[in-house]
């Protein structure tokens, strides 16, 4: 590993620590011309830096070191990166069939999955308890039976209960899941929640470990994981006034905010560790009860700054009133700004530029106006075909929500390490999409 940053560095802007910016136009991540990557590997390509992801998961050790730290697979889950979590001596929330199996399939401890879910079918209940998962997570009423039906005779499948604390919080109305009236976890203010602490208490196939709950994305102040502490400390103080049971554990999800552009702040960890253990520490001391052991999960934070995305450039184009740099890849490796308006933070690199700055469109090969990849960004008024162009902070949510829209194989994953830059997904050929296609 190279030597640690101090968490004030990790802290600060969009690109991963070890991104160097030279006055030539030389960029180098960890060491390695992200020229020679893009020769090496072609464009467009997801390169991530493994030693900023260890060294954000040691952050989250350090400034919460009682915890339980669970990285959020959906933000990005490949073998490697499963291999990095279980060797920082992390825990996995997993929240599909297909990321239990990459998560298995890499040797990740079961023990140490969490299994989220709002519709999980009998198939991926079924595998989860048959392969020894950790704790699954109910998120409605009906969950309850089927998954104490499906454990054998003699054990006990631990859970939690998704409860919603009724908090808004969250960069985009389509990453806010701690209000009411949306679909995820249960509801206190109708019962439901209380519903079903009782209905699994009630079930002897299965131990209820605790309560969690998810409030949103991209959050970036501890406030409101502040009032979500207190709001389900208080349901703990309820379900032992009402059942008399001790609840040993405390999930308070993910959803902490990274900077996608310079001069932005992502919730800021050592911080938010601290007021969040002394919201739950106060609560429980004013209600009498014993702490819970925290649990957080963490997907962004983790994985979203230490990638970047390099694109080549095709064609550039002077509309009426916008320039537009069109770039090899597009909304299938990236649709987060078709998605939520996300803003990102691109620059040229690879070669001195000549001119000024200007404001440009940088959009991709997909066949609609929609597929911009970011908006307004300053690039070099001399760019041109043949360019390389890196986007930041694209370690999360980039390639778990690529698509291959208009049959565009999705990129390669590049991680650079100790040991330089090693391939850890590989580009998606059109074979690879022919092989699912079996024709008349
Ligand atoms: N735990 C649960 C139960 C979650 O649903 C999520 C994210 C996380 C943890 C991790 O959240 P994070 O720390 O990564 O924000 N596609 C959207 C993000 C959706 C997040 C869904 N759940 C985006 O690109 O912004």
């Amino acid at each position: 590993m190279t030597s640690m940053p101090s968490i004030a560095e990790i802290a600060r802007g969009p690109w991963s620590t070890a991104t160097w910016f030279g006055p030539e136009g030389e960029a180098t991540l960890a060491g390695v011309p992200l020229v020679r990557i893009a020769q090496q590997f072609g464009t467009p390509a997801y390169v991530l830096d493994e030693t900023d992801v260890r060294l954000r998961c040691r952050t989250y050790r350090t400034a919460l070191p009682g915890a339980e730290i669970a990285y959020a697979a959906k933000a990005f889950l490949c073998r490697a990166m499963a291999d990095w979590m279980r060797a920082e001596g992390l825990s996995l929330d997993v929240c599909s069939g297909g990321e239990l199996a990459v998560a298995l399939s890499a040797g990740f401890p079961a023990e140490r999955i969490i299994f989220h879910g709002n519709a999980k079918t009998t198939h991926e209940l079924q595998t989860a308890v048959t392969e020894g998962v950790g704790r699954i997570v109910i998120d409605n009423l009906a969950e309850i039976s089927r998954l104490a039906a499906l454990v054998p005779l003699g054990r006990r499948q631990k859970v939690l209960i998704r409860v919603i604390p009724d908090i808004t919080a969250g960069a985009h109305a389509a990453v806010r899941t701690g209000r009411e009236d949306q679909q995820f976890g249960l509801s206190i203010a109708t019962g439901a929640a209380g519903d079903a602490v009782a209905r699994v208490l009630a079930q002897p196939a299965l131990q209820l470990a605790g309560l969690h709950c998810h409030l949103g994305s991209q959050i970036t102040t501890a406030l409101p994981y502040e009032a979500a502490a207190r709001v389900m400390v208080e349901q703990m103080a309820r379900i032992r006034e009402t059942h008399g049971v001790v609840l040993p554990e405390l999930d308070l999800g993910g959803g902490h905010g990274i900077p996608y552009l310079q001069g932005e702040q992502g919730l800021e960890v050592t911080g938010f560790a601290q007021r969040l253990t002394t919201a739950v520490e106060e609560r429980c001391a004013g209600l009498g009860l014993p702490l819970p052991r925290l649990i957080v999960e963490p997907g962004r934070a983790i994985s979203g700054p230490a990638g970047l995305t390099l694109y080549r450039v095709i064609a550039v184009k002077k509309g009426l009133d916008r320039t537009y740099v069109a770039v090899d890849g597009g909304m299938s490796d990236n649709p987060r700004h078709a998605l939520y308006g996300s803003p990102y933070e691109a620059r040229l690199i690879g070669r001195r530029s000549q001119g000024g700055m200007r404001d440009v469109t940088v959009v991709g090969h997909h066949c609609e106006t929609g597929d911009t990849l970011a908006e307004g960004v300053p690039l070099p008024a001399d760019v041109h075909p043949g360019d390389l162009i890196a986007v930041a902070a694209t370690g999360a949510y980039h390639h778990s929500m690529a698509s291959t829209y208009n049959l565009t194989g999705r990129p390669p994953v590049v991680a650079v390490g100790p040991s330089g830059p090693r391939l850890i997904v590989r580009r998606e050929e059109p074979e690879d999409l022919m092989r699912r296609d079996v024709g008349l």
